[in-house]
């Protein structure tokens, strides 16, 4: 049973979908994970914590300092405790104060202070959900990577119709397990990716080099949200500004040789996502002390560069079983990505046009179009990084476990 052992932290809003928690700790009790919950001063109004508690057959916080409790901070307790974090109903208002980072109660704090999966579950009027400000607010928590269940297109507590009703407890249910099966899954198979990100520097004289824009960002957010998934990831980094977090395992290299060197000190691996804009030329050699402007310098003879992908895709003893380039164009996209999956020999091309201003290179959002061998297409639309990086993750995590189930 994949939510068997499972701890779910149960967080409940102030509104009047909150009656259906009952409901989902029941049905998750029967698949034997165990449930904690935590009551808003607004849930309250809507649900009793007595009968929380009979029904999780455990405490239920309610207080952000507890006085029978002195020396324990729950709020830490809680959110370490926890494998995932659910959040029923989202409120409007809650969603507004999770954008601004408020931590003013027991339930925000916890989240705040969170370093685990947390979804939320929306439930409010129609005009609520699409009013421009919960709107913003949204794309702000998904930037931060929290996780949507629904809301759902139906007729509501107050009579409207639309979308903003909450999602059945068997619709949570079934996320919730599908969630923990593909996370079951990876752990067990103890999944291995290489992650390239950045630009390289390719040096002319000591302090001259050939570069490019990339900001490494992209890429950077895939190596998260695969380790977040349990992947073993380790980012193999040109020069960035990026502050790397601790989560991750980053390896910096400088040119486009150290970048296929410390690639091959990395295999085998199961998957490997090339997102590094490795400069395609090199100067024939490097100078060793700086070029001297008297020397009226006309011309630097250059000539082409390792290419980490094309290593990877005809290295015949240790090819990834999943092989994912990205391909930034300024013209013909599709037709131009199509080329870099079958020459590369990808099993997925993210085609990223460059062209385009604010997404791509130095952006925080990007707009991509993930291409497979099949010539199928899934167009991700204008996000942020983070976002656009949890789509792409999907899908490669979907193409892995289904490339491993034909396989066996
Ligand atoms: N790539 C690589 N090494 C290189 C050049 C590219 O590993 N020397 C990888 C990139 O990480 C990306 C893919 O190849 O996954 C395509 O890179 P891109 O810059 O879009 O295309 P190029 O192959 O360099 O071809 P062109 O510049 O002609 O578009």
């Amino acid at each position: 049973m994949t939510l068997e052992n499972k701890k779910i932290l149960l967080i409940i809003g102030g509104g009047i979908s909150a009656y259906k928690s009952l409901d989902l700790i029941r049905l998750l009790q029967r698949k034997k994970a165990s449930v904690k919950v935590v009551l808003t001063k607004s849930g309250k109004k809507f649900v009793t914590s007595l009968s929380l508690s009979s029904l999780s057959k455990n405490k239920v916080y309610e207080e952000i300092f507890d006085q029978k409790n002195i020396g324990k901070i729950d709020h830490i307790a809680l959110s370490r405790w926890a494998d995932l974090i659910l959040v029923l109903p989202t409120t409007a208002n809650f969603i507004s104060k999770l954008s601004k980072g408020s931590a003013d109660d027991l339930a925000s704090t916890i989240i705040l202070a969170s370093n685990k999966d947390i979804f939320l579950v929306p439930a409010m009027n129609v005009r609520m959900w699409l009013h421009k400000a919960t709107q913003k607010n949204l794309n702000c928590l998904i930037e931060y990577g929290y996780k949507f269940i629904g809301p759902e297109d139906g007729e509501m507590a107050c009579g409207e119709f639309g979308k903003g009703k909450m999602s059945s407890p068997r619709k949570i249910l079934s996320f919730l397990e599908k969630f923990f099966l593909r996370k079951n899954l990876l752990l067990k198979k103890k999944i291995k990716a290489i992650v390239t990100t950045g630009p390289t520097r390719e040096y002319i004289d000591p302090v001259r080099y050939i570069s490019n824009e990339s900001s490494g960002k992209q890429g950077y957010e895939i190596a998260m949200e695969l380790s977040r998934l349990g992947i073993k990831t380790t980012l193999i980094s040109g020069p960035t500004n990026i502050n790397y977090s601790n989560d991750i395992k980053v390896q910096e290299v400088v040119t486009g040789d150290e970048m296929l060197e410390a690639v091959k000190k990395k295999l085998p691996t199961h998957i490997a996502v090339c997102a590094a804009a490795v400069s395609d030329f090199k100067p024939l050699s490097k100078n060793e002390n700086k070029i001297k402007k008297y020397k009226n310098l006309k011309e630097i003879k250059i000539k082409g560069n390792v290419d980490v992908l094309s290593f990877l895709g005809k290295n015949n003893r240790y090819k990834p079983k999943l092989l994912v380039g990205f391909s930034a164009e300024t013209e013909n996209l599709f037709e131009n990505s199509l080329k870099k999956l079958e020459e590369k020999h990808c099993d997925l091309i993210i085609a990223n046009d460059v062209s385009k201003k604010n997404i791509g290179f130095n952006g925080d959002n990007n707009e991509v179009t993930i291409i497979d061998k099949n010539k199928k297409i899934q167009k991700i639309k204008k996000n942020s990084k983070r976002f656009v990086a949890f789509l792409i993750v999907k899908k490669i995590v979907d193409k892995f476990l289904l490339n491993e189930k034909s396989l066996n």
